[in-house]
């Protein structure tokens, strides 16, 4: 169908809410008007193509469909059947894996659904430290997982080198033996050495796993290394971020694949059915099945020409905007970056959390905080801006505008205080925006 029909469609959708719902109708009009006036430079953020958009609303969202494709418990599969199947194969080419589930609801509840059955209760789990890059979902104290498992943590050497310290890695792994080896972690600019990790994996039993939450579309894309060439076994990622996909989540990994109604051998060739009886029935019920439409849709987007070619250009800009800041004379953490995005240290300017936020709220310029390794301050008033550049690569900013844009940011921190500095720069902002609108919006 051609993206004249999905806009059309869209547009009568919104119209729909208006019919019945003017509070909310008005809502999304006014988050309409803001993305498309404010420059979004959140990593992690991005914008939806009226496909993926209009699969999400679906009337696959009428549907109950518990169980694996070909093994369900209601009626009337014949065509989420179809599309599960289709979600799942064309995930499993993209990733060159043996088996993928797209049910789990979130990148969060992929993570559960991992510990739920390669885990049993005190088993070992060796992540990145959470005072330096590692997420919340891999085992915080604030997380229910904590309570159950028994996450230990290896961390950088130091930030002179911002080496991630695999001595330290094996030296754990031999002394905890954990089930599971955690790559992968919140603000990290640099690529992996996969291969370290799935060694070490090898040597003590463990399942080398990776959260590719921020970076699989470049995976996807071809940009980026898969980690499964280098000997891993399982990988999530969340679908929305810089995919361009919905809330929703892909459990990837290696090996057989057998009937899940089954109960099989806790073995690791077992893994991919042992996962999908850990998100069905272990720990989710019903998948929304709209939006597994939704990251199928998203899935295809990616085997297209524009994709690689989106992905290409997010790159470029991130080590344009890294460069610019360099020359501008900020701090990066690891002093530039591998993918699409950097980290600026404020800690040893006069610029503090505080500055960053309103300057840029005032230029109408989305970023977001970001702890890192050894950070004095805490997390909600951190020393560093993560800065990611996909969502305004999908509006195809090139290099000028990005340097253009750092530009605009160093004048507002400079000028933090200065409103008449700030509100000529937000008018720059808002036009600039205007001229790269976003295709969805
Ligand atoms: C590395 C990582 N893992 C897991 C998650 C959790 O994903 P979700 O927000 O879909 O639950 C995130 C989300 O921000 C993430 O960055």
């Amino acid at each position: 169908m051609s993206h004249l029909i999905f806009s059309l469609l869209c547009k009568y959708m919104i119209q729909e809410i208006q019919s019945v719902d003017a509070d909310i109708f008005n809502l999304v009009i006014a988050e309409q008007q803001r993305q498309a006036t404010w420059m979004e430079f959140i990593a992690s953020e991005n914008y939806q193509s009226k496909a993926v958009l209009a699969a999400q609303s679906s009337v696959f969202a009428n549907k109950y469909s518990e169980g694996t494709p070909w093994r369900r418990y209601y009626w009337g599969q014949e065509n989420t059947d179809k599309l599960e199947q289709l979600t799942i194969d064309r995930a499993k080419a993209i990733f060159r894996c043996d088996h993928a589930n797209a049910q789990a609801l979130s990148g969060a509840a992929a993570n559960v659904c991992i510990y739920a059955w390669l885990l049993e209760p005190g088993d070992t789990v060796l992540g990145m430290d959470l005072t330096h890059w590692g997420h919340l979902t891999h085992g915080h104290p604030v997380t229910f997982m904590w309570k159950i498992f028994n996450f230990v943590r290896y961390g950088m050497k130091d930030t002179s080198t911002w080496e991630i310290d695999f001595d330290l890695i094996r030296k754990m792994a031999h002394e905890y033996k954990p089930k599971i080896i955690l790559a992968w972690f919140s603000a990290y600019p640099r690529e992996l050495e996969y291969e370290k990790f799935a060694e070490i994996a090898q040597e003590v039993w463990a399942v080398a796993m990776a959260d590719m939450s921020h970076i699989w579309w470049l995976i996807a894309a071809g940009v980026l290394a898969n980690p499964f060439d280098a000997g891993f076994q399982v990988m999530m990622t969340t679908t929305h971020k810089s995919l361009r996909g919905p809330r929703g989540s892909l459990i990837l990994s290696k090996w057989t694949v057998s009937n899940p109604l089954k109960k099989p051998d806790d073995t690791i060739e077992n893994i991919p059915t042992r996962i999908d009886r850990a998100v069905f029935p272990g720990v989710q019920w019903w998948p929304h099945m709209n939006t597994i439409a939704w990251i199928a849709v998203a899935l295809h987007e990616t085997t297209q020409p524009d994709f690689k070619m989106y992905a290409e250009q997010t790159l470029k800009n991130a080590k344009v905007m890294a460069e610019e800041f360099l020359n501008l004379g900020y701090k990066l953490v690891t002093w530039g970056t591998d993918n699409h995005m950097i980290v600026v240290d404020f800690s040893e300017t006069n610029l503090n959390w505080t500055i960053v936020e309103n300057a840029l709220d005032e230029i109408w310029i989305s970023t977001s905080k970001s702890t890192i390794p050894d950070d004095p301050n805490p997390p909600y008033r951190p020393s560093w801006l993560r800065i990611g550049t996909p969502a305004m690569t999908t509006r195809w900013l090139k290099d000028d505008q990005i340097k253009t844009v750092v530009g605009r940011m160093d004048k507002a921190f400079k000028n933090h205080d200065n409103q008449e500095v700030l509100s000529t720069l937000q008018k720059e902002v808002e036009q600039m925006s205007a001229a790269f609108p976003s295709p969805s919006l």
